[in-house]
């Protein structure tokens, strides 16, 4: 048996629970020497899952990209692209058992590099760095100097920039003994008009509790502002539903920091006891959309219990699908935001128009603005010291699913 086929085998055995992980690795060991560069295979006592690498297609400048897909013992699947960090893909049972796909995203490079998708830059699924959200008017200034950054959203920085993290190519490494992905960064002193050499990784970690954990580092050689974060989109619905806006949200937040009308801070953290913007209670993102001011939720919600140990900051629940996604970070805001600039110009997997609402994202970060608000959590990395954040995405079904 080749050792693909080897590794397939130990994948269904392993998924009925049917042998012993002893047996998995003498099995694996008797095959290792051939030569397999399409997968991954953990080859120690806890060796179940591969990770599988394929070409995902080449950028406008030529480099090529590739795709890895994690698989877990119950056979959902998270799929991530070097190009970005990004994920791609996010494959979850439904309350049937059916997987369908919750994550916003495409199945080749073309979809990143259409356009359509460029000019509306949603950042599907990808990690955004070195700062996460906007930075007013794209200055700042840092131990009495004054930095420029880049201004791609009016006249503020957003994302990281013109070229942020989600749009170079990472340098990936499958682990496949902890089913993870981990990939590095390299961001030079200067890069988008920022301050040090700033050294990054994100590890994507698939578990067998149907987590993604999302686990970030960052060291510099200068001080600089940081704020990691994955930009993914759901749609528990899976491509049932043409819009997220039955989906049932819970945010354990008190208070959002209030925003002007370019969607930059005013430093103000107010109550959302009263308001639209409180979601402590289960409600559907769509019962009271149409009266935020600005076409939607786009806000970042102060988390109530952030300690800087994981706790949870979200849970979403999708009636139909009987899907259920919690959320949990050590960061101590999260953005909520209802995807009100889809436009309806781009075209998603399986031919869906993702139009507006079609997605949500809930991404963990620290305050934006941080940088030029006193009141707000420090953002600074400085020399010798070590950026950490982490965050779950956690499936589920809920049990008393109709
Ligand atoms: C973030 C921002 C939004 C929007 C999206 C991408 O969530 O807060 O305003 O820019 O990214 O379209």
């Amino acid at each position: 048996m080749k050792k693909r086929e080897v590794s397939r085998t130990l994948l269904l055995l392993t998924l009925a629970g049917s042998i012993g992980a002893t047996s998995l690795s003498s099995c694996s060991s008797q095959e290792s020497g051939e030569a397999d560069t399409e997968t991954t295979t953990a080859s120690n006592d806890q060796a179940k899952m591969e990770i599988k690498k394929e070409a995902f297609g080449k950028t406008k400048e030529g480099e090529e990209t590739t795709l890895y897909t994690l698989t877990n013992a119950n056979g959902m699947q998270l799929k991530v692209t070097d190009y970005g960090a990004t994920i791609t893909s996010v494959l979850t049972p439904d309350k049937n058992g059916k997987l369908g796909d919750v994550a916003l995203g495409f199945d080749s490079m073309d979809g990143y590099q259409s356009d359509a998708y460029l000019k509306s830059g949603p950042y599907f699924g990808s990690a955004i760095g070195r700062y996460g959200n906007r930075i007013a008017k794209g200055r700042f200034t840092l131990n009495g100097q004054e930095y420029k950054l880049a201004q791609n959203n009016g006249e503020n920085h957003l994302h990281g920039g013109t070229k942020g993290f989600d749009k170079v190519i990472w340098q990936a490494e499958p682990l496949a003994d902890q089913n993870a992905l981990r990939l590095t960064y390299v961001s030079p002193d200067g890069e988008e008009g920022y301050p040090g050499k700033l050294t990054t990784t994100v590890t994507y970690t698939l578990t067998d509790d149907n987590e993604i954990k999302i686990d970030y580092t960052a060291t510099t050689d200068k001080a600089t502002p940081v704020n990691l974060t994955n930009h993914s989109y759901f749609n528990l619905a899976a491509g049932e539903a043409n819009d997220a806006l039955d989906h049932v949200l819970t945010i354990n937040a008190d208070k959002y920091t209030v925003v002007d009308g370019s969607l930059i801070p005013t430093g103000e953290q107010r109550a959302v006891k009263g308001t639209v913007m409180d979601f402590n209670t289960p409600t559907a993102i769509g019962a009271r959309v149409k009266d935020v001011e600005g076409g939607g939720y786009d806000h970042n919600y102060v988390l109530s219990n952030s300690d800087g140990t994981l706790k949870q900051a979200a849970t979403v629940y999708e009636p139909t699908s009987g899907r259920m996604m919690e959320v949990l970070t050590t960061e101590p805001g999260i953005q909520f935001y209802s995807g009100n600039f889809l436009d309806g110009t781009i075209e998603g997997r399986g031919g869906k128009t993702y139009s507006k609402h079609y997605g949500f994202a809930l991404e963990t970060q620290h305050f934006p603005d941080s940088p030029n608000q006193k009141d707000f959590p420090s953002t600074i990395l400085e020399p010798g010291q070590t950026y950490k954040s982490s965050t779950v995405y956690k499936f589920s079904v809920k049990e008393n699913a109709q």
